[in-house]
């Protein structure tokens, strides 16, 4: 039976603003919040366009979204802010690079993420969520900050899947490494996306040698490690990416672009994937019928094992609750472009120069495009449902979609199923978590959830 929504509660949502803001005023909330700039019109209209500093619009249309982020890619490249926030840590990976150089590199790099790939890997996913399984039914007191488990998990997993050189390279460090770089990353301010002035701290003079450093410095030596005698065994994302060639040219990587790409990886991966599955088992915890059948269809699958890649296949339900997550809460909230030339989006003028703004927490949840826009409901992305392949773009979408989408999806999958089919989760009488957007979106205050072990 449909569920009725009208008296089902709606999950934490950011308080959208309804009053246009100054310059200053701009600059000072995106500061806290980014989500504090987005007006609340980008949940009711198709485009919204302003002046801060810069012309700028923010685009929720989906045919819009499809000229920009495919249709006409080479007339909106990523923004400049984008990349020189980035361009000192992955300067030269396909995150970062355009035309030309971007196509050859990601054509040489889409092989290291085929299905076959991620599949020999998932043991090391299984291997995280087994260990987070210990974990939890160890504590003594019977909550968690699941947040901390999930960043943990696909910590593990991506320092494994990059530089799995066992004791070759001191896994500890790296995870060390790893997270002091991306807190520092996280700290970078979106502001420069609104037209700031170049006296706001920029990537290069905030991070020291001590975060992205060390982990260039890992990344140097695995490359020369593997240059000198190949690893052996499954090989990891580094590995394939060195015998990756391009299809076209037979050009192979150089030592640079090998290790941009795989920090790239690290940065675009890791942080993202941990958010979506902290965010998919807090929605859990809020609908107890959801979580059933989601336990009812983990339990059936893995009968009593963990997670692998031959349950994929098996766990449909548990997928469209991650979807549905990345819907209400996508990790990568907001991503934006600059117009090279003058062009209309949805009747309006984009001159060359402007910025578009793609709000993608805001389109996720506009009522042009979704039937109760807030409320949570898997049920959104059952196999036979339709909806516009540019209203739903956690991952983007057109060329320069992810890459890693489905290593995400399949790790999340991998991690929720066992995660449900051996515990209950239940929400605690700690205030909600809140939106926050810095450079991801966090749940401000953390999901501390109640424990029960089956
Ligand atoms: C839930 C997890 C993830 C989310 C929500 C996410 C989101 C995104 C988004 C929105 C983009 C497009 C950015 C734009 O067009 O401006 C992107 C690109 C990218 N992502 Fe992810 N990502 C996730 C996981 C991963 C993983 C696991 C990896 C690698 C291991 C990865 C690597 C990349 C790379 C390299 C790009 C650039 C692709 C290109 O420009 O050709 N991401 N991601």
């Amino acid at each position: 039976m449909p569920k009725d929504f009208t008296t089902t509660p709606v999950p934490p949502r950011a308080e959208l603003h309804n009053t246009p803001m100054g310059f200053f005023q701009s600059l000072t909330e995106a500061r806290k919040n980014l989500l504090n700039i987005v007006p609340h019109a980008a949940t009711t209209m198709p485009i919204i366009s302003g002046k801060t500093g810069v012309r700028w619009h923010m685009v929720m249309d989906p045919t819009a979204l499809r000229t920009v982020l495919n249709e006409k890619l080479d007339i909106y490249p990523k923004s400049d802010v984008t990349k020189r926030i980035l361009r000192p840590a992955i300067g030269e990976s396909l995150f970062i690079v355009e035309g030309a150089e971007w196509r050859w590199q990601r054509r040489t790099a889409s092989p290291v993420f085929q299905v076959r790939n991620i599949d020999n890997l998932a043991p090391i996913m299984s291997q995280a969520a087994s260990d987070c399984v210990d974990r939890l039914a160890a504590l003594d007191v019977p909550v968690a900050d699941i947040y901390a488990e999930t960043v943990r998990m696909t910590l593990e997993v991506i320092s494994d899947v990059t530089f799995s050189d066992g004791d070759a390279i001191d896994r500890h460090m790296v995870g060390e490494a790893i997270a002091q770089y991306i807190d520092k990353v996280a700290k970078v301010s979106f502001l420069d996306m609104i037209g700031a002035p170049s006296w706001i701290p920029r990537m290069s003079r905030m991070m020291g040698p001590s975060s992205l450093g060390r982990l260039q410095g890992v990344a140097n030596s695995a490359i020369r490690n593997r240059e000198n005698s190949p690893k052996e065994g499954v090989p990891d994302l580094l590995d394939l990416l060195m015998q990756g060639k391009d299809t076209e040219t037979g050009r192979k990587m150089t030592h640079g672009e090998l290790r941009d790409n795989v920090l790239a990886f690290i940065t675009a991966g890791h942080e993202t994937t941990a958010l979506s599955l902290a965010w998919a088992m807090y929605l859990c915890a809020f609908d107890q019928d959801v979580q059933d059948r989601a336990r009812a269809e983990a339990q059936a699958a893995l009968n009593g094992e963990i997670a692998t890649a031959d349950h994929i296949a098996d766990l449909g339900y548990t997928r469209q609750i991650i979807q549905e997550a990345l819907r209400l809460y996508p990790p990568a909230a907001f991503i934006s472009r600059n117009a090279l030339e003058t062009h209309e989006l949805c009747g309006r003028e984009v001159r060359k120069g402007d910025i578009v703004m793609i709000p993608i927490y805001a389109l996720h949840r506009n009522a042009l495009l979704w039937d109760n826009p807030d409320h949570f409901d898997p049920d959104r992305f059952a196999p036979d449902a339709k909806y516009d392949r540019y209203a739903y773009i956690p991952f983007g979408n057109g060329p320069r979609i992810c890459i890693g989408m489905e290593f995400a999806l399949r790790e999340s999958q991998i991690i929720l199923a066992t995660l449900l089919s051996r515990f209950k989760f239940e929400l605690t009488d700690r205030p909600p978590p809140q939106p926050e957007l810095l450079l991801t979106l966090r749940p401000k205050g953390g999901i501390h959830l109640k424990i029960t072990k089956l």
